[in-house]
């Protein structure tokens, strides 16, 4: 685990407010593992205090990428940064997914900003399994599609795609997937990881969700962001050491 002052060497702005910055952090980039995300510290004035998490979003060669929106006061001054500005980073932080599995299609799940760290899933995948992904949102203008492939879309409001959630787009492909050896990879807001969980564990598929919560240290020492765990023995995981990725089996939403 390191704490780095890394520099943002390129900032985008992929669609209206969703932001992907790339940042020179060759001693993360060479370590980190699809799923594990940053604590990054937006400012080194007082406020905000706590670190914000970020996904890693993609890995390409020294250089790490997160993928954001403004949300509240952090993303807003992270947002704010320019080419050439200093990152405070602490990662890479938690357990990413699993993806050497005994599978040969990976079906990704993504809802609104849990589109984040699919890039780099695709990018570790896609050599030797097919992928499969479908991507919800409220509307079109908020569907994020970014470095993923063979893309289906699903919004609430039918403006792009199959209408309705991206639980429900997945339901009406069950007789495509049915055949297939999958191993799905979910992650969006807790009500559609719910939804995702109950239809795999009712359908015994295998799944594995990166999970949401809000968080200070990020490395399991302020035990400020307890999961409920499914096993007996442990009555809680927290979210950013024992995850944020769990098999939907092992936890309780
Ligand atoms: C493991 C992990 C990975 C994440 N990856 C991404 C990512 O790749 N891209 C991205 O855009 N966002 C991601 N998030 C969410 C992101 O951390 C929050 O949006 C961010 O912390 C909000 O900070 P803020 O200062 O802008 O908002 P704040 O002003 O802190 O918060 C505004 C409101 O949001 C709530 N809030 C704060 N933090 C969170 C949180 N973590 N989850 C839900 N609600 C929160 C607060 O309670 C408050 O009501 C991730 C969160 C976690 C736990
Ligand atoms: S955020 Fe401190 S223990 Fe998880």
């Amino acid at each position: 685990m390191f704490i780095i002052n890394s520099p943002l060497v390129e900032k985008s702005e992929l669609q209206s407010n969703i932001f992907l910055f790339k940042i020179h952090c060759p001693e993360i980039a060479l370590i980190i593992k699809p799923g594990q995300f940053l604590n990054i510290r937006v400012t080194q004035a007082f406020f905000p205090l706590l670190r914000r998490p970020f996904s890693v979003s993609d890995v390409e060669g020294e250089y790490i990428y997160i993928l954001f929106s403004i949300f509240g006061e952090g993303t807003q001054i992270l947002a704010d940064k320019k080419n050439g500005e200093t990152i405070d980073i602490l990662g890479p932080l938690g357990k990413g997914f699993n993806l050497d599995d005994d599978y040969y299609t990976a079906v990704i799940v993504a809802g609104g900003l849990g589109a984040a760290p699919f890039p780099f899933v695709t990018r570790k995948l896609q050599k030797n399994k097919e992928i499969i992904s479908f991507v919800g949102s409220r509307t079109s203008n908020e569907i994020i599609t970014y470095g993923m492939e063979n893309v289906y879309t699903a919004s609430d409001d039918g403006s792009i795609g199959f209408k309705g959630n991206v639980v429900e787009l997945l339901k009406s492909k069950n007789v495509e997937l049915i055949n297939k050896k999958i191993k799905i990879f979910g992650c969006g807001p807790t009500p559609m990881l719910k939804a995702l969980a109950e239809y795999c564990i009712n359908n015994d598929l295998n799944c594995e969700i990166s999970t949401e919560c809000v968080m200070a240290c990020g490395f399991g020492i302020c035990q400020g962001c307890p999961i409920e765990s499914a096993q007996l023995k442990d009555r809680f995981k927290l979210v950013c050491k024992d995850g944020p990725v769990f098999n939907v089996k092992n936890i309780l939403l």
